[in-house]
């Protein structure tokens, strides 16, 4: 098996403690990135894209994805429409490689997305390193990253695929409480909820109104765009068809109900999918040790 991590006592939480650190120094120091200022989403979704080409039912290394060797760096799998925007971030990265120069692009793309999390505010995401840079031969194929236009029926096929728990896959697009949707990437427009750099429920709460014409609830939006939501209330959040899938299961909306009525719930069940997600088609010996980061702010005080 290829994707073996490597041990992580040959460095030591020290040395990822001082990555983590520089990386949310740096969200800090350059709150130009994006519209909403953070380069934090960016980079959540930056780690989640490099792990969600995984397929759990492809035993070909070569194609079967997840975070492991950094794959996105290629043109192939970088190039994919789906990955548009994301270059920004891996580009924010960059002089992180040149600082450490042992560091593999899984672990600092992975390491990234946990460090945006918990400095806007989410749950401790448990962190295990040990990724190596693959070749070109192991970029998964184009379009194994979803799909935001389809139902519910494919979300759950979807995150079948990358061997999640209907409980698992709610708790992840729960993400979407940050950044935006960028015409420019995907055609789509507009952030999910008021506060795009803080990491909470407000995903839930927004979406659980469902489409209609109430207060707070959402209808179809009316531009040239493609099919999105539009809330009711101010015109300027917004729903993917793939997000409404959410509402319109009743076995998913049971579950949306329950994180819209208790962050805490939300965070005690992202916390592990998003470190599972991470970690997906990667054997890590039983010696490697889990990390925990300390925010910025817990270490200043
Ligand atoms: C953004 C689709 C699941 C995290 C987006 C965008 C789309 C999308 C279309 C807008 C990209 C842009 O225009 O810049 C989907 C679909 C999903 C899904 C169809 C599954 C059915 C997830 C998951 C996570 C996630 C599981 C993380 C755990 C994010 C974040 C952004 C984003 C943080 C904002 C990025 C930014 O502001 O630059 N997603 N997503 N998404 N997604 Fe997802």
């Amino acid at each position: 098996n290829v994707k073996v991590a490597t041990l992580s006592d040959i460095h030591s939480f020290k040395e990822y403690q001082q990555i983590y650190n520089d990386i949310a120094k740096k969200i800090e120091e350059e709150d130009d990135f994006d519209v909403d200022g953070s380069a934090g989403p960016n980079l959540v979704r930056l780690a989640w894209h490099s792990a969600g080409t995984y397929d759990k039912n492809d035993k070909n290394p070569h194609t079967n994805g997840g975070s492991y060797g950094g794959t996105m760096r290629f043109s192939k799998e970088g190039g994919d429409g789906a990955n548009n925007g994301l270059a920004k971030g891996r580009e924010f990265l960059e002089p992180l490689l040149k600082k450490y120069t042992w560091l593999s692009h899984g672990d600092l793309w992975t390491l990234a997305g946990v460090a945006a999390i918990q400095e806007m505010g989410g749950p401790k995401i448990k962190w295990r390193p040990g990724r190596k840079d693959l070749s070109e031969e192991y970029q998964a194929p184009n379009g194994k990253l979803p799909d935001a236009a389809q139902g519910p029926d494919y979300v759950r096929k979807f995150f079948n695929r990358l061997d999640f728990t209907d409980r698992e896959m709610v708790a992840l697009i729960g993400a979407h409480t940050l950044g935006r949707c960028h015409v420019t990437s995907s055609g789509y427009d507009g952030p999910w909820d008021f506060a795009p750099t803080m990491f909470d429920n407000g995903f839930f709460t927004q979406l659980q109104k469902g489409v209609g014409k109430g207060e707070g609830q959402w209808h179809l939006r009316k531009w040239d765009g493609p099919e999105q939501y539009e809330d009711n209330n101010s015109n300027s959040l917004m729903m993917l068809p793939a997000d409404m899938a959410l509402v319109q299961d009743p076995k998913f909306k049971k579950i949306v109900d329950e994180f819209a009525a208790s962050q805490e719930a939300f965070f005690n069940e992202f916390a592990p999918a998003f470190q599972k997600l991470l970690e997906n088609g990667i054997q890590f010996p039983k010696e490697s040790k889990e990390f925990v980061f300390r925010t910025l702010d817990e270490q200043s005080s």
